[in-house]
């Protein structure tokens, strides 16, 4: 009690962008907690590497670099993971559920590995563990897909869930400029990372796209099972051919639940321009859901941020405290009860644009044709504009086909002489 009020004691992992937000969020709530939970929830504790360090707003006595002070404290009822990274957040997780702590987490990096291990763990141990801002920062979607959309048997999740590429697509599109100048933009502007080969190469959306699927689809999809493009090779080119197409380059994130598998990837995608994700521009996220019952469902929003992540952090906190509250913590276990196939991306199936520099004489046309009809891919669309020299640009759209056959086509193409450079294979929506 204080203050005649209820007290649930809470704990930080982490005083970064996103733990910075946590506290801020609980301070503007502090008075309205009462009424919305009917108790004031309250950090104790904040683990940190550096308890020194001055971090603007936030109360310095409650720092504290030893983890045990956190986790053999019974009055903590809830542990909120911001650390990042693997390790020691798992074993800080694993620790604080066995010790009966809740967990919140934003780590995405270790759910779309470990997710099994710490859903089993949370289970056996009547915890929840809560991690609605692992995917798509403050968009709420983790809640969407496992309760609101739970009686939909979902066919498909695609979403942008990268910010920092989805700027960088949307300067190339909007002011027509090339990747590096681009993201050189994305990096002064604070969206993209000193290292940003996680975002441009697809691997943070990989991880996003992991646990919805696992979610959506009920059966478990790991990072290791999503097969990765990222956006480097995007030239400028590629994006006026797109609009030309009447479509846009956007990094999806796709999961499909097919007849005989789950489809699972990351990749640049040219979508029609009338599509709902193609306006979602700048650094926005959106989830588009595909469900039997609900029909189409897309959730828009901030994909990161310390305020946005926090939101959705401070929201599993809120969950958690009225769990507790009604005693019926631990209601909704991991929902991965089946066991579905993850198809080799050889095995999926996609429109295909092709941009390639040929040769500009008679009979090249007619023997590219001739080596995708050798492999069951039927062109739907050719586009010739620019000549230089001896040599012409060519487009080619292909109707729906197996990667694997438009894959064999690629490789009789890199290997004819008529054929000077393959610049760029995208994949095509619809
Ligand atoms: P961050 O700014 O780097 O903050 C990390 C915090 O954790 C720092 O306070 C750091 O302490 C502390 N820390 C790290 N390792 C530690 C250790 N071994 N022992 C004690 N303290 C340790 O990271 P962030 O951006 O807030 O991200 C946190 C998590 O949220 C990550 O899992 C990330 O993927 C996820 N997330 C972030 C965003 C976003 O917009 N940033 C969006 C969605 C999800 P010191 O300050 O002492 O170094
Ligand atoms: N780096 C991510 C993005 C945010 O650009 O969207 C954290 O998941």
């Amino acid at each position: 009690m204080m203050n005649g009020i209820p007290e649930m004691k809470i704990a930080l992992l982490g005083a970064g962008t996103v733990g910075g937000g946590v506290y801020q969020i609980l301070q503007w709530q502090k008075d309205e907690m009462p009424k919305k939970l009917g108790v004031s929830v309250n950090i104790s504790k904040i683990l940190v590497r550096d308890t020194k360090k001055e971090r603007e707003g936030i109360d310095s006595s409650l720092f504290t670099d030893n983890w045990e002070e956190i986790v053999n404290d019974p009055k903590i009822q809830i542990v909120v993971e911001v650390l990042g990274g693997i390790e020691p957040a798992r074993t800080y997780i694993l620790e604080a559920l066995r010790a009966g702590k809740h967990v919140v987490t934003a780590n995405k990096d270790l759910l779309a590995e470990y997710g099994k291990e710490l859903l089993d763990t949370a289970q056996e141990y009547g915890c929840d563990l809560m991690f609605e801002a692992s995917v798509a920062g403050g968009i709420p979607i983790i809640r969407p897909l496992k309760q609101c959309l739970a009686a939909n048997h979902i066919t498909e999740v695609m979403g942008i869930v990268n910010g920092t590429t989805n700027y960088i697509l949307t300067r190339m599109t909007v002011d027509k400029m090339e990747f590096s100048d681009a993201l050189a933009l994305a990096t002064e502007l604070g969206y993209a990372e000193a290292d940003p080969t996680a975002d441009v190469e697809g691997h943070d959306a990989g991880r996003k796209v992991a646990i919805m699927a696992s979610i959506a689809f009920n059966s478990r999809v790991t990072f290791d099972d999503v097969y990765m493009e990222g956006i480097t090779k995007i030239t400028a080119a590629d994006i006026a051919y797109a609009a030309e197409l009447n479509t846009v380059i956007k990094l999806l994130g796709v999961a499909r639940n097919t007849q005989d598998g789950i489809e699972v990837g990351v990749y640049p995608m040219l979508i029609p321009k009338d599509h709902p994700l193609a306006s979602v521009n700048d650094s926005f996220n959106a989830v588009f859901v595909h469900g039997d019952a609900v029909d189409d469902a897309m959730f828009l929003g901030r994909g990161a941020g310390k305020l946005p992540t926090g939101s959705a952090v401070a929201g599993d906190i809120f969950e958690i405290a009225r769990n507790i509250q009604a005693g019926c913590t631990g209601k909704i276990h991991c929902t991965c009860y089946k066991s579905l196939r993850v198809k080799p991306i050889d095995e999926t199936g996609n429109r295909y644009f092709l941009r390639l520099q040929v040769e500009d004489r008679p009979g090249v046309l007619a023997g590219i044709a001739s080596v995708f009809a050798n492999n069951h891919v039927s062109i739907a669309q050719v586009i010739q504009k620019n000549k230089y020299g001896e040599f012409a640009e060519l487009v080619v759209i292909t109707d729906h086909v197996l990667e694997r056959h438009f894959k064999d086509s690629l490789l009789v193409l890199k290997e004819m002489s008529m054929i000077k450079e393959i610049s760029t294979v995208l994949r095509v929506y619809g």
